[in-house]
């Protein structure tokens, strides 16, 4: 028989993106795409105050504009039951329409239904909501002292969420006291936000037999179905959720907003489709902010630069909800990872979370719940670390790495870290960006009085959530899922729990399934987004779709193996026993001439099955044994104007470790994605409150987004350890740049200006930030 049919390799090779035809020539299928007969348009009216009481609400006025349906308030909604959300994270709650008082700028009041978009937002404009403001609170160290209490509708009298805490608080405490060196530094990392392409947005209407159709930007439909089907008590067979083109999500598309309930409660209420589409302006200032964490990071060391303790104490500014994206027994996510690649004896980690009047949320922007400020705490300090030990960070970290032979290796805040060599990912780095003529430079550079700096971060990771023992979202186990069926000629169609939004799943995916199963990946049709199509998932954030999804369908593809190879017994007329997979193909063992190909076993799956069960198809539910721990080398060179305070990021190179790769081109492109990110968080990017509340950053003139024209020229490597136990050996790989470059562009500035005795300097570095630094740092030397 003939195996020409047989694909081989398909793993590892840079196949173009299935999904890009359609996207770059404009035909993606997005929300805003959607239009059903007698769609109407909802429109939010918003609280120009962060924090009031509500006195009245009159929506007479509204009512009145031509074409304007219905109006509802947060009164009408607490009627139906429906006054309040829970959050993702499960410990608190937030109101979809502000009952009594509003508690950030921009919080939904009201909720306007018209025919049109215009006639929705002339509506919302002649809403009158009579507001009584008081005293508002904007950090979390005034939230701390508790003199305005901003959640009374909690138990709980107080600002303070939750405090969190783990690792050896006096152990830790014992050993900073008697190192011989330490180093303590506060680090902001301050409010940013994910900013996608394509805001959030919706269409819900209930169809001929009753049943809620909701289209939806969501990174996770199954939660979206299980999380309404809760909150609004509709039955969860009637409700589908459909999630199809996204346009970027990077966490911003986890949560259950209270648009979507409006939209819902609109669309049941008057009997026909709404669409909710939200404006930049509203995507900026009311949904999924990220970070803003304050950090007191604390270093021990011994003279020679091994590390001996480490405690990170972290003030938290959760906003008006704790909205936060976290898994439930982590109320901090994966903080505990502030360890970094190194060998801490002993650790501690603490986080206190408090409400402000500020918009709610802490999701996971492009990281694995809240391992880009821990991975930026640690690889600052270990900078600061090298300075007071003046010492190169380089070999500092050399160091104190956690040594290829000690994987799996405990760390000591209780992960597992699976595999790594991280010795070689920065050698790697330091030999392609040429380390030592850069000192050379720089030695010359700082003898004429310029300022040059090489920014270093050595990070690693914690993705995959998650081994379902540890982590839940809402009760719901962290696994993932595959199906594939294997149509009679050899194609196949594929779909998952995940959801892509632009990270290529339509194509890595068909590339895992066509190298398990010898099959043409571009045979391979992947689906994803569809409740009623697609087996149960937690969807795709804190880059889990590799490590969880990806898994499931390397092992579903082994279960249509099995199958196929009773199949092929059948054919070949030996027992099961005598064939073997190899070289891509089934083979009677040791008789390479006897051998079938896939193609022909799916051709006799449906047409000459023998004793078997026609048709070729599985399914895997996979629940992950471990996180994977990805981990990068990242080194940036800048230089800065002394004069003028600019900062020139001239080189950056990326080398990256994510294990067994699909997809190079892909995962580079990942790669640059994150960079540019995590560039624009380094130099640009805050959401700034002013003393009164108010939002300063409420469009892309304000809130700078970098085009290829700011962005620097990455340079980017790998270096592959596989994942021990993941069935194809990957690691996550989408949120490593996000998570790994700002430390090392802050890291780099840092050390451009430490002849001048600079230590730290807060992201976002702006030019007028250095131009300060250097400043204030000549006036010090002058007094000296
Ligand atoms: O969860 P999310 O898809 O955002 O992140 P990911 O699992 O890190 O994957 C991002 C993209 O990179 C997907 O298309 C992956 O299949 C691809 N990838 C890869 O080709 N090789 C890896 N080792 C990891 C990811």
């Amino acid at each position: 028989m003939s195996t020409e049919t047989t694909v081989k390799g398909s793993l590892g090779v840079p196949m173009k993106r299935k999904e890009d035809p359609r996207f770059i020539q404009g035909k993606g299928n997005y929300v805003d795409d959607l239009s059903f007969p007698g769609m109407l348009y909802m429109c939010i009216v918003r609280s120009p105050y962060p924090h009031a009481e509500i006195t009245n609400i009159d929506v007479s006025e509204a009512l009145k504009v031509p074409g304007v349906k219905a109006v509802i308030t947060g009164k009408d909604l607490e009627a139906a039951g429906l006054g309040w959300l829970p959050t993702f994270h499960g410990k608190d709650k937030q109101m979809v329409l502000a009952i009594g008082k509003v508690l950030f700028q921009y919080q939904e009041v009201a909720a306007v239904f018209a025919e049109t978009r215009g006639a929705a937002a002339d509506g919302a404009e002649l809403v009158q909501v009579d507001y009584n403001p008081l005293p508002v609170v904007t950090d979390p160290f005034t939230a701390k002292k508790d003199e305005v209490l901003l959640r009374p509708d909690r138990e709980a009298k107080t600002n303070q969420i939750y405090h969190w805490e783990v690792g050896d608080k006096d152990g830790a405490e014992k050993a900073l006291a008697t190192s011989e060196k330490r180093i303590k530094q506060r680090m902001w990392f301050p409010r940013c936000h994910p900013a996608p392409l394509e805001p959030c947005g919706c269409v819900a209407f209930f169809d001929t037999m009753g049943r809620l159709q909701f289209h939806v930007t969501s990174q996770a439909p199954h939660v979206y179905r299980t999380a309404l089907s809760l909150v609004t008590g509709i039955p969860e067979d009637k409700i589908h959720v459909i999630s199809p083109d996204i346009g970027g999500g990077f966490g911003n598309k986890v949560p259950v907003y209270p648009g979507y309930v409006c939209a819902i409660v609109g669309a049941l209420k008057i009997g026909r489709p709404v669409k909710w589409i939200e404006t930049r302006t509203e995507n900026l200032t009311s949904t999924g902010f990220a970070r803003d964490y304050h950090m007191d990071v604390e270093i021990g060391a011994t003279a020679d630069g091994r590390v001996t303790a480490l405690k990170v104490s972290t003030a938290a500014d959760h906003g008006a909800f704790d909205a936060a994206a976290d898994p439930t027994k982590y109320p901090a996510g994966m903080f505990g990872v502030v360890t970094g690649s190194y060998t801490f004896p002993v650790a501690f980690a603490e986080v206190d979370a408090f409400f402000t009047n500020k918009a709610p949320g802490g999701v996971a922007y492009r990281c694995s719940f809240r391992v880009t400020e821990a991975s930026f705490a640690i690889e600052r300090g270990m900078d600061i670390l090298a300075d007071e030990l003046g010492m190169d960070p380089v070999e500092l970290r050399r160091r104190n790495f956690v040594k290829k032979e000690q994987f799996p290796f405990p760390s000591a805040l209780g992960f597992t870290y699976d595999s790594g060599d991280y010795h070689k990912t920065l050698d790697v780095a330091l030999e392609k960006i040429g380390y030592q003529a850069l000192l050379k430079e720089q030695a010359e550079k700082r003898a004429r009085g310029e300022l040059m700096g090489i920014g270093i971060s050595t990070f690693n990771e914690v993705v995959g959530a998650g081994p379902s023992k540890h982590f839940d979202i809402l009760g719901l186990k962290m696994f993932d899922s595959a199906e594939i069926r294997i149509h009679p000629t050899g194609s196949g169609i594929v779909r998952t729990g995940a959801k892509s939004q632009g990270q290529g799943h339509e194509t890595t995916w068909a590339q895992i399934v066509a190298e398990e199963l010898g099959l043409d990946p571009q045979n391979i049709m992947v689906e994803e987004g569809d409740t009623d199509t697609a087996p149960y998932g937690l969807g795709t954030y804190a880059s889990r779709s590799t490590p969880v999804a990806g898994a499931a369908l390397a092992m579903a593809a082994r279960r249509v193996r099995e199958r196929g190879r009773k199949i092929a017994a059948h054919l070949l007329e030996v027992g099961e026993g005598d064939v073997e997979w190899t070289d891509y193909k089934f083979q009677v063992k040791g008789v390479p001439s006897k051998s079938v190909t896939m193609k022909e076993v799916a051709f006799a799956a449906y047409t000459n099955p023998g004793q078997n069960e026609p048709g070729l198809e599985a399914t895997h539910y996979y629940d992950p044994p471990n996180m994977t721990f990805p981990n990068g080398a990242y080194i940036a060179v800048v230089d800065v104007d002394r004069e003028s305070g600019e900062v020139k990021v001239r080189r950056f190179l990326a080398v990256d470790d994510c294990g067994t790769i699909i997809n190079p081109m892909i995962v580079e492109g990942q790669v640059h994605g994150g960079l540019t990110e995590g560039f624009a968080i380094a130099f640009m990017q805050e959401i700034q409150y002013d003393k009164d509340g108010n939002n300063q950053n409420t469009n892309f003139t304000d809130y700078l987004v970098p085009t290829s024209l700011e962005s620097p020229h990455w340079e980017t490597a790998s270096t592959v350890t596989p994942s021990p136990h993941h069935p194809i050996g990957a690691k996550g790989v989408g949120e490593s740049p996000n998570v790994g470059s700002p430390a090392a562009f802050v890291n780099a500035v840092v050390d451009a200006l430490s002849p001048l005795g600079v230590r730290h300097i807060e992201m976002p570095v702006t030019r007028d930030k250095v131009w300060r630094a250097i400043r204030d740092a000549e006036a010090k030397k002058g007094q000296s």
